[in-house]
């Protein structure tokens, strides 16, 4: 059984999802909760779900990004944790936290990569005119949003649409994505020797 931990920063829509299809059987344990932010919403979902949850304020580091990361790196390990799951987590990672971590942490990301890598990526799709958006699955790299695509799915852009109704159609999809994309990732894990 392979421990999973899942990184938010508010309100974990995503990490419910994750919870809720590792609640039935599945290659993953749900180990850990971590939030970066003390007020995420996402902690008291997880804990009523019975999952472990760890708060690490990145405010309470400053500037010093890299113990922040240190710090973070203790926790995964103290939990004995063998994959990452980023789920709205709103914070760049290193590239040594990445390294350690390379084919072991995956992220959601409200576009269809490679376009709009990094924020507003749905009012990034309006202004450009595309006729579709969506969100894919990727492994992380130290590169933003650069990593190997493991999954997608597809969504309309309507005349009329705002940044919101784009973003409430995308996260639809993003719900069903994960937690399929988590699954097949995971029934071919292999840990490292
Ligand atoms: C999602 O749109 C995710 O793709 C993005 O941030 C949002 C998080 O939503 N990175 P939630 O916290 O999972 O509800």
């Amino acid at each position: 059984m392979l421990n999973v931990a899942i990184l938010i920063s508010g309100g974990g829509s995503n990490m419910q999802r994750l919870l809720e299809d590792m609640a039935r059987p599945h290659p993953g344990r749900a180990r850990l909760v971590l939030s970066n932010r003390p007020e995420a919403g996402g902690l008291a979902k997880a804990e009523a779900m019975g999952v472990a949850t760890e708060v690490l304020d990145h405010r309470s580091f400053g500037d010093d990004r890299a113990q922040f990361e240190t710090e973070l790196h203790k926790i995964l390990l103290a939990y004995k944790i063998d994959v990452i799951c980023l789920a709205g987590f709103m914070r760049i990672l290193g590239a040594d936290f990445v390294s350690a971590w390379q084919g072991r942490m995956l992220n959601i990301h409200p576009s269809l990569l490679p376009k709009y890598q990094g924020l507003y990526t749905h009012r990034r799709a309006l202004e450009a005119g595309d006729r579709l958006a969506g969100c894919s699955v990727h492994e992380v790299v130290p590169q933003l949003d650069a990593g190997p695509v493991l999954g997608y799915s597809e969504v309309p852009i309507l005349p009329g649409d705002t940044a919101q109704d784009l973003a409430d159609r995308v996260l639809v999809q993003e719900h069903l994505l994960y937690p399929k994309i988590l699954r097949a990732f995971l029934s071919r894990f292999e840990p490292p020797s």
